[in-house]
């Protein structure tokens, strides 16, 4: 399948350290919890959590959807879910991107009737175009309005994860 680089390699690395930036004076006194969505946040996760300047903790939940390869179809189950007690805490969701929202909205929702504290979201990319789920980014790293993106992490059928640089699938 045909790519063009969308992303550069530099351009990714900044955009993590800004944000990283943000959080932690957003969390200047806390310990944040951060859950990270396996399997497509991995690098970005890694990246982001060794910039902080805060005190965190990091855990990880994996979601599967059943249906379409390349949509969320909305019937999501978790096969890894979250081990660090969340009760009480500040959470941060960490998303490689969000599409239709589906897998977002369901795990906030379990995170909140586990207790946490907060709740904000943070993700790499903010994809608009097949949003139906209304989700509040409060950290966004990149906003698209459509296509199909892989590299650093994001993956088409498990290929292209390992790229340092994000590509739209052509
Ligand atoms: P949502 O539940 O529709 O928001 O789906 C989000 C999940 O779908 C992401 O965590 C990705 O695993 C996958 N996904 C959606 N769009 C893309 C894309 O453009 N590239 C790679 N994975 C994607
Ligand atoms: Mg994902």
């Amino acid at each position: 399948m045909e790519k063009e680089i969308l992303i550069p390699r530099e351009k990714i690395q900044a955009r993590v350290k800004e944000l990283a930036k943000e959080i932690s004076s957003d969390y200047e006194g806390k310990e944040p919890i951060l859950i990270g969505v396996l399997n497509g946040v991995i690098f970005f996760f890694a990246d982001l959590v060794r910039e902080l300047s805060v005190p965190n903790k990091i855990d990880f939940i994996r979601a599967a959807s059943y249906g379409s390869k390349s949509t969320s179809s909305g019937n999501i189950r978790f096969t890894k879910e979250v081990e660090i007690p969340v009760k009480g805490k500040p959470v941060i969701l960490v998303e490689d991107i969000v599409d239709t929202g589906e897998t977002l909205s369901r795990i906030g929702e379990i995170m909140e009737s586990n207790g946490a504290e907060s709740l904000k979201i943070c993700a790499l990319i903010d994809k608009l175009e097949r949003r139906h789920k209304a989700v509040n980014i409060d950290y966004c790293g990149f906003q698209i309005n459509e296509g199909f993106v892989v590299g650093y992490g994001l993956d088409y059928d498990e290929k292209y994860r390992h790229l340092p640089d994000i590509y739209v699938l052509k």
